[in-house]
């Protein structure tokens, strides 16, 4: 029997009796995409209504939250790694069922949260602000991070724990409250971490849930931002909505976080480690079915070494274990049946001067459209063959366009320069990496590339929890997550100047002045 999950809103379930302002808007199922007759749990979804009525609730409770002193903030991010922590097997476990990444890669995962945890829990005690000299006498200035509010946080479900505590964790030890809208066909996973940071001991309305489609949530952000509740959104998902988002925002004169798709390049040098390169190269193609949105897009490859690193790099794709996620496998199924519909549609996009390497067939998995050495029965679930195409072009759409799935172009370049050229073409900008033994090639392409994360020798997937992530162009508008970099967007500067002279002091105009020569010049 699968378990029903609801919203809960300012501490209460919002059973979908029209509570918290809203209708039910209808029920879903999320589903084990590795065993589809698995039912994960059934969701009650929440309308526009109720979502505004959480950034509502949200909004009511951050005055009071914010009042919380930041280190006994600080001391509540402590508890919610450490529960996570003791809860680490079962939370990946979840992730593993609901979203069919292998088990490994999800204990991964929920060691992302612990790190983002470790890092933050400190900030409650460090959350800096400056005293800065007046330009007069008996004059003090002051700086002060403020939270920005009421928070609403979008995200997807291909890390459905890992990144939105990039978001979760910083808001709410800055003082801000939040509204988390997970991707519906996460949703169990989602609650499973709601649960345990809910467990740290936060007030009601500090942190809500709510379980909507994508309409429903756009609908609510939109009446949320008229009725003054909600400062600030943030969201990780596809460019196409990620502007629609932007605009929306814009309207209100915000700025959101947007961490959006990716077309990450990997360029390989004649002086790179070729064994090295197809390693990471199959990490980043294929790992998590290519559904991350720092997984490798296309290989640019050195003319040179091109038919060397295609013989290997086919070699290794076609022995790489697929199929069932519980056992050892490079990945699983697909995340969900939208994202399988999907990749059959980029498959189309696959040309006569193409070359298909990497499986025993092309497109979903199946008796009659076997993988050879495929780990598990591959008509359970949603399996693809993993796809090379070799000979891309940089006129293909294979080329421009985010494939989130496992398929990985390969082309050619002759000089750095142009390699560095196609790297930026598709006007993404979130990973790239280079895999070379030459330091400046390294530097030439790090200056180069307009991405904002640059792998040297390592894969385009893989970022450490406390390093700026984040992008430019089609991957997001230059906000960064994680590390000290992501406080910028959680909390305002606030300036103060006290002035305790008794007298006004005009800046710029009763300001002292030095008598310099300027005409001085040493006479040896
Ligand atoms: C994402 O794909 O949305 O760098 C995030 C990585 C992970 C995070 C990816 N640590 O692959």
């Amino acid at each position: 029997m699968a378990s029903t999950i609801v919203s809960v809103v300012g501490g209460r379930a919002v059973k979908g009796d029209g509570e918290a302002g809203g209708a039910p808007a209808g029920t879903l199922t999320s589903v084990n995409p590795s065993r589809l007759t698995d039912q994960v749990a059934e969701i009650t979804l929440a309308s526009a209504g109720t979502f505004a009525a959480a950034c509502a609730a949200a909004k009511r409770a951050q005055p009071a939250w914010a009042d919380v002193p930041a280190p006994v903030r600080g001391r509540a991010i402590t508890a919610m790694g450490r529960i996570v922590e003791a809860n680490k097997e079962a939370l990946a476990r979840l992730v593993t069922r609901e979203l069919g990444k292998p088990y490994a890669e999800a204990l991964g995962e929920v060691q992302e949260i612990i790190d983002t945890c470790d890092f933050f829990l400190g900030e409650g005690r460090r959350l800096y602000g400056q005293t800065v000299p007046s330009e007069m006498p008996d004059k003090q200035l002051f700086t002060f991070r403020v939270p920005v509010g009421s928070v609403a946080v979008v995200t997807a479900g291909n890390f459905p724990v890992a990144v939105p505590s990039w978001y979760l964790v910083p808001a709410l030890v800055t003082g801000n409250t939040v509204v988390w809208k997970p991707a519906e066909y996460a949703a169990a996973s989602a609650m499973a971490l709601f649960e345990l940071l809910q467990a740290a001991g936060l007030p009601e309305g500090v942190l809500n849930i709510v379980l909507a489609d994508g309409a429903a949530t756009f609908a609510g952000l939109e009446q949320a931002l008229q009725a003054g509740t909600l400062d600030k959104i943030g969201f990780t998902g596809s460019t196409a909505v990620g502007a629609r988002i932007g605009e929306l925002a814009g309207r209100h004169l915000q700025s959101p976080c947007l961490e959006l798709g990716g077309k990450n390049p990997m360029v390989i040098t004649p002086s790179a480690d070729l064994e090295l390169a197809v390693e990471g190269a199959l990490f980043s193609g294929f790992g998590t079915a290519g559904q991350r949105c720092t997984s490798l897009g296309t290989v640019i490859v050195h003319e040179s070494v091109h038919d060397e690193f295609l013989a290997q790099f086919g070699a290794a794709v076609s022995a790489a274990a697929v199929g069932d996620p519980a056992q050892d496998v490079v990945y699983g199924p697909m995340l969900d049946q939208k994202f399988a519909t999907r990749f059959e549609e980029y498959l189309g996009w696959i040309q006569p001067h193409h070359k298909i390497l990497g499986s025993t067939g092309v497109g979903r998995v199946s008796a009659a459209n076997p993988r050879e050495g495929f780990v598990g029965d591959p008509e359970a679930g949603l399996f693809y063959h993993p796809v090379i195409v070799d000979g891309v072009q940089a006129g293909d759409a294979l080329f421009r366009q985010e494939t989130f799935g496992p398929i990985v172009g390969v082309m050619t370049y002759a000089r750095l320069a142009e390699a560095i050229e196609l790297a930026n073409a598709p006007g993404y900008g979130l990973s790239s990496s280079i895999y070379t033994n030459d330091p400046r090639e390294a530097f030439q392409f790090r200056r180069g590339v307009s991405a904002g994360m640059v792998s040297v020798n390592n894969s385009t997937s893989g970022a450490e929890a406390h390093l700026p992530f984040g992008g430019n162009g089609k991957s997001g508008n230059g906000s960064r997550q994680s590390g000290m970099w992501v406080l910028d967007q959680f909390t305002r500067w606030q300036a103060m100047n006290w002035d305790y002279s008794g007298r006004l002091q005009k800046a710029q105009m009763d300001v002292a002045e030095l008598t310099a020569d300027l005409d001085f010049r040493l006479t040896t």
